[in-house]
């Protein structure tokens, strides 16, 4: 069974996601950390962020591995807190705007879906990587939340940065933020985190076989 979980930056994806799975005991897959840590590997590499062919290429050759601890490693370095920084928070939707890069990232989650029992945590994965997927949710929240949300997370950036840093995002992820036709959108801007679990849980219990 997979649960694709899909929605902007600061509507809950990680929070809620990482929770259902433990309570379900299937896999987490983070695949903005798979953007991420590209976008890390290519900044080190001080590959330009417009070539896509290059992106593309650097993708393939170093496969981002997510161990079970949430622990993130690309090319052979441990990048886990290296793609929290605010400075890759603003140049990953440039590296995962090109097609080049989506078309590997996308075989390599489809791989991974392929193992089953999963929650599946992006922008595309309930439309593209996983249409299929028995559960799709779709999280929002009001922006004023969602940048409140960011704050907790990066302190050290300030709210004025934040928002607008929140909104440049959004703008370019646009393209990639439809929710699937079949997707249930749950607004969390005023529930919280357990409850929002709960509700998905539901959903699946009510897919599975009793
Ligand atoms: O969820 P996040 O903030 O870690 O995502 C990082 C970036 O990666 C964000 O700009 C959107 C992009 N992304 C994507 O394009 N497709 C996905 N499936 C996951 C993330």
């Amino acid at each position: 069974m997979i649960v694709a979980i899909d929605g902007p930056a600061g509507a809950g994806k990680s929070t809620v996601a990482r929770r259902l799975a433990e309570r379900l005991g299937f896999r987490y897959l983070d695949t903005g950390a798979m953007y991420r840590a590209l976008t890390w590997l290519a900044m080190r590499d001080a590959i330009p962020l417009d070539q896509g062919l290059r992106l593309g290429e650097l993708a393939r050759d170093h496969p981002v591995e997510l161990d079970e601890n949430g622990r993130v490693t690309i090319a052979g370095s441990d990048v886990t807190a290296g793609i929290r920084q605010a400075r890759i928070d603003r140049l990953v939707p440039v590296v995962a705007r090109h097609n080049e890069v989506r078309t590997v990232m996308r075989e390599r989650q489809r791989d991974l879906a392929e193992l089953g029992n999963a929650v599946i945590e992006g922008r595309d994965i309930g439309t593209v990587v996983a249409p299929d997927a028995e559960v799709k949710i779709y999280l929002v929240a009001d922006r004023k939340v969602r940048a409140e949300r960011r704050l907790a997370e990066r302190p050290d950036i300030g709210a004025d940065a934040l928002a607008t840093d929140l909104r440049m995002r959004d703008e370019s992820d646009a393209a990639r933020m439809q929710p699937a036709d079949d997707a249930e959108v749950i607004d969390t801007s005023e529930l919280d985190v357990e409850d929002v679990v709960s509700r998905i849980e539901a959903l699946v219990r009510a897919h599975s076989p009793a």
